[in-house]
């Protein structure tokens, strides 16, 4: 555990994803064990298969030859138009403190011919993806390692979908009909040591207590350790798309910290899913603290479609657009970078209320 904190620590389900999840009284029961972890833990993990260990491996590799890169050239990987690429550590902003974090954004990479790009929607773009490596002892590229690996993450994701529609008794699809060219995405970091900082932000935080987005966060790290995250309580309420979490307990007691173990991937839910289910199923928050040394993490964000407009499972009133949550997400994280500037001075969040930007079936 890093230095400095005090959690529990935790011991996680394991869960191992039929390659094929079917109507069968075993994958239902899979599905409500699943549920109930969450709903106890906030959090549990999926045995990784050989396949993908090479895949996250070889994505490992060409993390670590990225961000060993020199700064001028990881700080050029930006786009005005997606928020995809290159964020320095004490870039982001949670809570209104710099998060360490050093990280590589992979969006959905879209060329300028895309329909939506030529629309000008919000967030739409190419992936500014750093020039090929310069020596070719190994990797050649960060974009195909990391892209191969985001399609079995995708696999995963549709798997856990699938299941969680068994457990909670849903019919089928009531998910996996909102991922449908689904806004997945990636985030490639790196977490300074403690003691190696730039002084932007605050000793020994990594990024600070706040939710993911979406429906599905499924994450791998290396051996050094660092996240910590927060089971659900009863007594602590939170809709983080209608009232920022960021920063939400992040000092007090509580938290878990999720040892790293080899060969699973962790998996924890967001906010789509919590508004989806009316809080059965809650977003986990969770934060990251910096160790003696660097480490290195992937977080995969299994998302629904840009313009999906999500309803309550059980067909109760309201109706959330994901675009929109996205979009207000990354603006607040990022309220400097060129690609906030440009949705602002080309008024391009106010496309959000238009019709095909949103998808209600
Ligand atoms: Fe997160």
């Amino acid at each position: 555990m890093p230095p400095g904190y005090n959690a529990k620590v935790g011991n996680l389900q394991t869960f191992t994803l039929p390659a094929d999840v079917t109507d069968t009284p075993g994958h239902r029961a899979m599905g409500r064990a699943m549920i109930q972890t969450w709903r106890q833990e906030g959090i549990l993990q999926i045995s990784t298969d050989s396949e993908g260990q090479q895949l996250q491996q070889q994505a490992m590799e060409a993390s670590r030859r990225f961000f060993r890169r020199p700064s001028h050239e990881k700080a050029a990987c930006v786009d005005s138009q997606s928020y995809a690429g290159y964020i320095a550590s004490g870039e982001e902003i949670t809570d209104g403190i710099a998060d360490y974090s050093e990280i590589f954004t992979v969006l959905k990479d879209l060329p300028p011919s895309d329909p939506r790009v030529q629309a000008q929607w919000p967030c739409h773009g190419p992936c500014p993806w750093p020039p090929p490596f310069p020596d070719r002892e190994t990797t050649t590229t960060m974009k195909a390692p990391i892209e191969a690996y985001m399609t079995w993450l995708g696999r995963q994701g549709e798997r856990l979908l699938r299941l969680i529609e068994y457990g909670l008794g849903v019919s089928e699809g009531s998910l996996t009909r909102y991922t449908r060219d689904g806004w997945h995405h990636q985030r490639v970091l790196r977490f300074p040591a403690r003691n190696a900082t730039n002084g932007r932000g605050k000793t020994g935080r990594g990024i600070g207590s706040h939710t993911d987005y979406g429906l599905l966060v499924i994450a791998s790290q290396d051996d050094v350790g660092g996240l910590f995250i927060r089971p659900p309580r009863q007594d602590e309420e939170f809709a983080n798309w209608e009232k920022s979490a960021a920063g939400l307990r992040e000092e007090d007691d509580g938290w878990v910290y999720v040892p790293p173990v080899p060969d699973v991937h962790t998996v924890f839910l967001g906010d789509m899913m919590q508004y989806l289910t009316k809080n059965h199923l809650t977003a986990t928050p969770h934060k990251v603290g910096l160790n003696t040394r660097e480490r290195f993490v992937f977080a995969y964000f299994h998302e629904p479609n840009f313009a999906a407009v999500l309803k309550p499972l059980d067909g109760s009133e309201g109706a959330l657009h994901y675009g929109t949550h996205f979009t207000n997400m990354f603006m607040r994280n990022y309220p400097d970078r060129i690609t906030t500037q440009r949705l602002v001075r080309e008024n391009r969040y106010d496309k959000l209320a238009e019709r095909e930007l949103r998808c209600y079936s």
